[in-house]
Parts: structure tokens; C-alpha cells; sequence
């Protein structure tokens, strides 16, 4: 079966305020998402229903958003909602998509929408046995730097992709203890999966369908996590033309992301973490023509720019019965693109990537 087939299963929703119940009511992420909502799109979206397996977070989620709050999925599954927005530990998000989906609801799922083959399944199956629309959480595509690198990028006169070239930098006193889902293959899929699949979406988002992947790995003798690539340099090309290069150290001293994508009319340079900019060079070799900065913490700031600019895109998307703009399709091949990362590492061979196709 083929993706775009998929796509074309929206249903038209008339609501000019979308009733939105929270499965997962975590003051970080569930947060952030909601004061996102009030500043990209006031008034389009009502939270009607918070459930959580913590109580105590179900409660103080309805309280503070005026909602009903729900002690059992059962109870929530029976609201009024138009969307659910599904926030969870990783390897809960197929399964509940699942049910969810099936009690005739539209999600708003966040990354990484699947942690295994099996997953995977489940996720393909639901979005073709039912006719729900799916939104997936995936947000380089609206944060900068590399929402601006990609504007840049996509500009008509940047001319031919010729390279991106990103470090991903961080640890080890980044990295979480073993209790944290975030850090245990089998709840997130490892860093590569669970968070590097917002870089997978940007690369693919700049460049086009990707036709090979080329990786190798290194895991130090003393590293805490044994069990995940701690320095990792993956190649991508590109259908179009043009490879990315990108490079991940979970054992740097450290934390920041940096890189460059080279056009065939044009230069830039980027940075995300303390010192947050975009750099344009295009006719002086020393001296950036454009230059774009952020201040250290807007990107610490919940419901500014990029939460308000990821919600305002699900609304308009949402109400205007478009295309979702972060797809299943778009959450299935960071997976798959994780996966091949892997299996070239494992078998010292390129792998040879058909994104196009998927077996239901
Ligand atoms: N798109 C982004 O930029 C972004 C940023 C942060 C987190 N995330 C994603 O959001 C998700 C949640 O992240 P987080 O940091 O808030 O996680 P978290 O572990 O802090 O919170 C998860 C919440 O789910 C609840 N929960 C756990 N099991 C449950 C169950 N069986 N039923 C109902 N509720 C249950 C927990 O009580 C908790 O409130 C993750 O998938 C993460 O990858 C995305």
C-alpha cells in the first residue's frame, strides 16, 4: 500500500473549535502544547477532557484547563472530543493510537510514534483500518534555527542541494539513569529513535525522499548505556542529489547541535544551544550577508514560537481539511530511517531505502 493512498482518508469537520482531550497530562510536553494552542490559535480549540494513569496529574490538568477529569480510559473514551492528543511514554503511543483511533477519534500523536516493528504495524494497520486523521508531534520543522535553515533552503534561487552537514552533540552528564524511559531501548527506541527523529524529519523536509543510508558506531567500554550507539556517523543521499552527513555523540562534554547546509548558490551556518543563530553567506566568502539570532531560552519558553507555530499549522490543517502537515507517513520513515541507520551499522553495508512503499 502506498502512503498518499492513506493520506486521502480526511473527513470533513465543520467545528470552528476543535474539542481537544489529553491522554497523558504531563506538565512539560502536555503543557507546552496547550500554551501553544492559546498563543498560535486562541479560541480554535477547547480542552474538554484531561486523563492521565496519575490521578493527581489528571486532576490538576482539568482544573487548570477547565476540562473533565477522567480516572479510567473508559470514562475518558466517553467525553466530547473531536482529537485526542496522545502525550505518553514512547512505547505506549502505537497501542493507545490504536484504541483511540478505534473508539472513532482524531489524534494529535506525539514522536516517536513507534518503537519496533510491531509497532510500526499497529500504527499502519489503525490509520487504514479507520477513518481517522493523525497529526504526529514532530517539531525541527518549526523550531529554529532549523525551521529558518529550511526556509532559506527552500528559497528558488538557493539552486541544488549539495550537503547538510549536522553534529548533535550532548553527555554524558546529559544522559538520563536507567529508570528513565528516554534512555531504555525498550520504551523510546533509544536517542536515534525517540529524539533524533525530529533531525530525520528536517534532512528528509530539506532534501527530498532519501535513497540510501551508509552508518557506522562506536559504544565506549565505560559508557552507562551499553545499549545504544554513543558516536554515530550516518550518510544520507538524497533522490535529487546531495547527501547529509550527520554525526551524533551522546559522550561529548557538551550540549549543542551545529552544522551547515551547502547549496549550490549559497552557504549557511547554524547552532542551536547557547548561542542560537543562522548564518547566510552568499556573496562575501568572510562575511554572512544575513544573520539571524534567538536568544538563549526562547526556545525554553512554553507556548512561544515553535509550540504556537506547530499548533497553529495542526488547527488550520485541522479545520480547513488539509493534508495533515506531519504525517503518519512522516512518523513511520524517521523510524525506518533509524532502523536502516542501525542495520548498516550492524552489517557494514549500505542500505538502499524505498520510503515509498510500506507492507499493511
Ligand atoms: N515534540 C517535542 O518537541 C517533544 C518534546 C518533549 C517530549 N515529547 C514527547 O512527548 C511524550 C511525553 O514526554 P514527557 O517528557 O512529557 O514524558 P513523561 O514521562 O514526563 O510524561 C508522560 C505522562 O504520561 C503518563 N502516563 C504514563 N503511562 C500512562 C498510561 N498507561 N496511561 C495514561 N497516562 C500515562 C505519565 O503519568 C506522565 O504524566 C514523549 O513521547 C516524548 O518523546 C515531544
Amino acid at each position: 500500500m502506498k502512503f498518499n493512498k492513506m493520506i486521502q482518508t480526511q473527513k470533513t469537520n465543520s467545528n470552528q473549535c476543535i474539542r481537544v482531550g489529553l491522554y497523558g497530562c504531563n506538565m512539560y510536553r502536555t503543557r507546552d502544547l496547550v500554551a501553544g494552542i492559546h498563543a498560535g490559535c486562541p479560541g480554535k480549540v477547547k480542552i474538554t477532557a484531561c486523563f492521565d494513569i496519575d490521578k493527581e496529574k489528571a486532576s490538576f490538568a482539568a482544573s487548570e484547563y477547565d476540562a473533565v477529569a477522567c480516572h479510567s480510559e473508559e470514562m475518558f473514551l466517553k467525553q466530547e472530543m473531536d482529537v485526542v492528543l496522545i502525550c505518553l511514554p514512547p512505547y505506549l503511543h502505537a497501542q493507545t493510537f490504536e484504541r483511540v483511533a478505534k473508539a472513532g477519534f482524531d489524534v494529535y500523536l506525539e514522536k516517536p510514534i513507534c518503537i519496533n516493528d510491531e509497532d510500526r504495524q499497529r500504527v499502519l494497520e489503525t490509520i487504514s483500518n479507520y477513518n481517522v486523521r493523525c497529526y504526529v508531534g514532530i517539531s525541527y520543522r518549526y523550531t529554529n534555527p532549523f525551521a529558518k535553515v529550511a526556509e532559506i533552503a527552500r528559497r528558488p534561487d538557493a539552486g541544488q542541494l549539495i550537503g547538510i552537514h549536522h553534529h548533535w552533540l550532548q553527555g554524558p552528564g546529559t544522559m538520563q539513569g536507567p529508570t528513565n524511559w528516554r534512555h531504555r531501548m525498550e520504551q523510546s527506541g533509544g536517542q536515534l529513535n525517540h529524539h533524533c527523529c525530529h533531525l530525520l524529519d528536517w534532512m528528509h523536509w530539506i532534501g527530498g525522499p532519501i535513497t540510501t543510508v551508509t552508518a557506522t558506531s562506536h559504544v565506549h567500554d565505560q559508557a552507562v548505556l551499553q545499549h545504544e550507539e554513543q558516536e554515530l556517523s550516518a550518510a544520507f543521499t538524497f533522490e535529487q542529489g546531495g547527501m547529509a552527513v550527520f554525526n551524533l555523540s551522546q559522550h561529548a562534554h557538551t550540549n549543542s547541535q551545529f552544522g551547515m547546509v551547502h547549496l549550490q548558490n549559497l552557504a549557511i551556518h547554524y547552532a542551536w544551544g547557547k548561542d542560537t543563530y543562522v548564518k547566510v553567506y552568499k556573496t562575501r566568502q568572510r562575511a554572512a550577508d544575513e544573520i539571524y539570532e534567538w536568544d538563549a531560552t526562547s526556545g525554553n519558553d512554553p507556548g512561544t514560537q515553535r509550540d504556537a507555530m506547530q499548533m497553529a499549522d495542526f488547527v488550520d490543517a485541522y479545520l480547513n481539511d488539509k493534508p495533515m502537515p506531519c504525517s503518519v507517513e512522516d512518523g513511520v520513515r524517521t523510524y525506518d530511517l533509524a532502523k536502516a541507520v542501525r542495520l548498516s551499522c550492524e552489517s557494514g553495508r549500505r542500505i538502499v531505502f524505498n520510503e515509498l512503499v510500506v507492507e499493511v
